[in-house]
């Protein structure tokens, strides 16, 4: 019997989406004859039942492409603003899988993503997933796709900022994305150079960070560039953060939970615009000028690189393999050349930060990095 799968992207738009559709549709329209359609706006399309049909001409041409044909939201499931307000919208999702009389639901996504696919497995559907995200911070997965094409951009920009850092003698500082974890400023980082990367697994300390710079001019080299990933905090602020994120997840009713979260909030606040005060203080603390860029969402637009469209297009071909085997509630995900299937269960609410003695920081700290720590 012929299998109908929908197909949704949701979260951030990430480089290599195109191809993931694209090679979960091919195969399974061309090797296993299944009807393919795929959900508008991340989980929003599925909502309001808007979907269109993929086909070999839709899904023609569209390999080298960034962003989503699909389009994407960060819309969750059970928490919808609809009708003017949040609601709860599993049921109607429920209802229009089989409606559409889906056998399985493909999403594409990052971290939050996994969570939402979850709920809508312990709902009783069919689901199956991919990991993508420039962040690089899906569990159980070697890698993400979009993380290399975004790495590559970042890079690229590190080292056109160093030519003016060093014609000027200034201070560059740049921030990258990459939510909570590093994998992005400490990749690009390295990649290109920077004399001090700022992570957030890595709590830094201000007066480490301009004696290094002070250090480099005494060398005779009067420019520095620091990598600086928006999640970085210094370590009095880290302290502060972490013991609000505990307190967040230990408070068990709803009174406690929403004053948590916002505590939270109000700290994660006082932080959005740390990268410029950072420059403003090492401007200060090293006699140096100093300039910020932020490289934004040039990060995630775009062509995706040779290697995110080979990831996308084998963990997106296996994923079609995976549902003719009628494997369900799972990710596909990386292990070296190979694409496997991980308990989705085992992938939500689990991140992939940066481990301290991740070979990526043991090689930066030998060629001389600083990380602000030590
Ligand atoms: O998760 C991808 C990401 O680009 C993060 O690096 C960043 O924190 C976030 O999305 C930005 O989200 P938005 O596009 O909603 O502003």
């Amino acid at each position: 019997m012929t299998k109908h799968i929908g197909i949704l992207t949701a979260g951030g738009d990430s480089p290599g989406l195109n191809a993931a559709i694209r090679g979960v549709g091919k195969t399974a329209l061309g090797r296993y004859g299944m009807q393919v359609i795929g959900f508008l706006d991340g989980f929003r399309g599925l909502v309001d039942n808007r979907s269109i049909r993929l086909d070999s001409d839709s899904l023609s041409g569209i390999l080298t492409k960034g962003g989503t044909i699909l389009g994407t939201s960060r819309d969750k499931p059970h928490r919808m603003v609809f009708g003017g307000k949040k609601q709860d919208m599993t049921d109607v999702i429920v209802e229009n899988y089989h409606a559409n009389h889906l056998d399985a639901l493909v999403c594409i996504g990052g971290g939050g993503t996994q969570k939402n696919a979850l709920q809508l497995m312990q709902k009783g559907l069919n689901i199956i997933t991919l990991p993508k995200t420039i962040d690089n911070d899906v569990a159980l997965t070697d890698t993400t796709f979009g993380f290399d094409t975004a790495l590559g951009i970042a890079t690229d920009a590190i080292d056109r900022l160093h030519s003016t850092a060093h014609s000027h003698h200034r201070i560059i500082v740049v921030e990258i994305m990459g939510h909570r974890a590093g994998w992005l400023a400490l990749g690009s980082g390295i990649a290109g150079g920077a004399d001090v990367i700022l992570i957030p697994e890595i709590p830094y300390r201000l007066e480490t960070v301009s004696e290094a710079i002070r250090k480099r001019v005494q060398g005779g080299k009067k420019f520095s560039i620091v990598a600086v990933a928006e999640g970085a905090l210094p370590e009095d602020q880290a302290r502060l953060v972490n013991a609000a994120r505990a307190a967040k997840d230990k408070a068990t009713d709803k009174k406690n939970r929403k004053q948590a979260k916002q505590e939270l909030s109000a700290l994660e606040a006082a932080n959005v615009n740390h990268t410029v005060s950072l420059s403003q203080q090492l401007e200060t603390m090293t006699g140096l000028e100093s300039r910020v860029t932020i490289l934004g969402h040039l990060q995630r637009g775009g062509t995706p690189s040779a290697a995110d469209r080979l990831l996308a297009t084998r963990l997106g071909s296996a994923c079609a393999d995976l549902i003719a085997q009628e494997q369900f509630g799972i990710m596909v995900a990386a292990r070296g050349d190979d694409a496997v299937a991980v308990p989705l269960r085992d992938v939500a609410g689990n991140k992939k930060l940066v481990p301290r003695n991740h070979p990526w920081l043991i090689s930066a700290r030998n060629v001389g990095t600083v990380f602000g720590d030590e």
